[in-house]
């Protein structure tokens, strides 16, 4: 079958790309044309076309948004969610409720209304965007004494600003550009019907943005969040249950957030230092290495526990504690975060931090996740380097889910305890292992500097956009 990609509308109203869409009504967005079989029909043996090694636009909106994909259509009035704004004491800052109007399988409704939503940016907490919030959250040479002496009224709106400006620099320079756009397209469409001038509006439109930064899965006060909204990654990343795309929110999955590019900052900003140190294939050293801190209790540290069992319950610790005399693999902890110590029964668990340059010298980069997306993926994965980890449990804009064992990267078990074996693969199997590596520098490629990239990110985080906003009641009906 051949795929063909979507026609390319020169101006900035992609509507060719959908077959039903109406920006005007209350009816269902439509399907996305070609969307649905994209994901299945990639052959990887065919790696020259982009288009038959990435997943395209279409299917990669479906894939962000997940439940959130199909709004409720003109119809199911109960479908929608409905939103007000209350006034606080200082009436400045106002707050935000939200109520999901329909009843959920898995999902009692009074979960759904969401009281006291703030505009205050802070990690781990859902809140709804504010502009100037928001702007004043990313720019980077605000200086806090400054905003002191003139009563910055922004600025006590802000915790851990250091975290929160990258991404809140996101939200400045992919959201809000994108928000605008869907605001004067929907003007020019409203005018040019009425043969009017076109009108300039200010601020994004309506609805409430609602938003969660950080890595936590839930929110803090909310928990788990059942009202559509913009997040890193999605909450529950079974490897079992991938992501589907189109279950609509009524369908019987748990609610995910909306995934959306954030963070740039920590993981693509050393794609380019790759560029700048990598050196050929043939260079590097037949070996594997490893380099990351301890990562955190989530993941099995128990203070009770001793520090040899402790580092058992670890992947990390334990992938560098039974390679302390490896010769294939090269795996140090760079701090144990005081957790544990730096030796233990004389294996030494920490080294020093070192540079990109000196682990682009080893043909294979071991990723364990921690927390969250490993945060050197990205970069490994752009590398001549192959890339050693057990199947990712965490996804994001980068769509680790869609990565293939063999394909993209060498697979491990959970634990990385066939990381040698797996590192002799590379070494007796040289040009195979070579191939893998370059299709893992291809899906890089494709997804940040390939020509299209940076206009599919556009296009889907419009129609993103657009299919957020669809599923609430709109101002004047609320
Ligand atoms: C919903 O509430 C009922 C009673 O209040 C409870 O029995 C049930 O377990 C709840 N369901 C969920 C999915 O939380
Ligand atoms: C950023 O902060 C600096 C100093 O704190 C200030 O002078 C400048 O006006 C701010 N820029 C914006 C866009 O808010
Ligand atoms: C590593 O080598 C040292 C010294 O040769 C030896 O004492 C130690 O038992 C070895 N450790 C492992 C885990 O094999």
């Amino acid at each position: 079958m051949m795929l063909i990609r979507p026609q390319r509308q020169p101006s900035f109203l992609p509507i060719a790309l959908f077959v039903t869409f109406c920006i005007s009504s209350r009816v269902c967005l439509g399907e996305i044309e070609g969307g649905d079989a994209d994901v299945d029909v990639l052959d990887y043996s065919r790696g020259k076309i982009r288009a038959h090694r990435f997943p395209s636009v279409a299917s990669r909106i479906k894939l962000y948004m997940s439940n959130w994909y199909t709004p409720p259509c003109q119809d199911d009035n109960d479908g929608f969610f409905r939103y007000s704004y209350i006034d606080d004491d200082d009436n400045r800052w106002p707050k935000l409720e939200v109520t999901g109007l329909k009843d959920h399988p898995l999902v009692n409704q009074t979960t759904r209304i969401m009281n006291g939503i703030q505009s205050k940016v802070e990690p781990d907490m859902l809140f709804f965007m504010d502009e100037k919030t928001i702007m004043n959250c990313a720019n980077y040479s605000y200086d806090e004494e400054w905003g002191e002496k003139i009563k910055d009224p922004y600025m006590k709106r802000i915790e851990f600003r250091h975290n929160m400006r990258m991404y809140c620099e996101d939200i400045q320079d992919l959201l809000l550009p994108a928000w605008y756009h869907l605001e004067f397209e929907k003007n020019l469409l409203h005018n040019n019907n009425n043969n009017e001038e076109v009108t300039t509006t200010v601020g994004p439109p309506p609805p409430p943005t609602l938003i969660q930064f950080g890595d936590n899965k839930q929110s803090h006060i909310y928990k788990d969040v059942m009202v559509p909204h913009i997040k890193k990654f999605p909450t529950n990343i079974n490897v079992e249950i991938q992501r589907t795309a189109l279950n609509s929110a009524h369908g019987n999955y748990r609610f995910q957030p909306i995934v959306w590019k954030l963070a740039t900052d920590r993981h693509y900003k050393k794609l380019n230092d790759v560029y700048r140190y990598d050196t050929q294939w043939s260079h590097k050293k037949d070996m594997a290495v490893f380099r990351g801190q301890l990562t955190g209790s989530r993941d099995g540290y128990d203070k009770l526990l001793s520090d040899e069992e402790n580092c058992h319950n670890l992947k990390r610790c334990r992938l560098v504690y039974n390679h302390g005399n490896s010769t294939l693999i090269h795996a140090r902890l760079t701090s144990t975060r005081g957790r544990m110590p730096d030796v233990l029964n004389g294996v030494e668990l920490v080294g020093g931090k070192v540079k990109i340059d000196t682990l682009l010298e080893y043909k294979g980069i071991i990723m364990i996740e921690g927390n969250d997306v490993a945060s050197g993926l990205k970069w490994a994965l752009l590398s001549q380097s192959i890339v050693l980890m057990p199947i990712p449990k965490h996804t994001s804009w980068c769509m680790e889910e869609l990565l293939e064992p063999w394909v993209h990267y060498v697979p491990l078990d959970d634990f990385a305890t066939n990381v040698e074996e797996r590192m002799q693969w590379v070494v007796d199997h040289d040009e195979e292992a070579q191939r893998i590596s370059e299709r893992a520098t291809l899906w890089m490629e494709d997804l940040v500097f390939h020509p299209d990239a940076a206009e599919d990110d556009r296009l889907i985080q419009e129609e993103i956009l657009r299919r957020y906003q669809h599923h609430f009641l709109p101002a004047d009906k609320q």
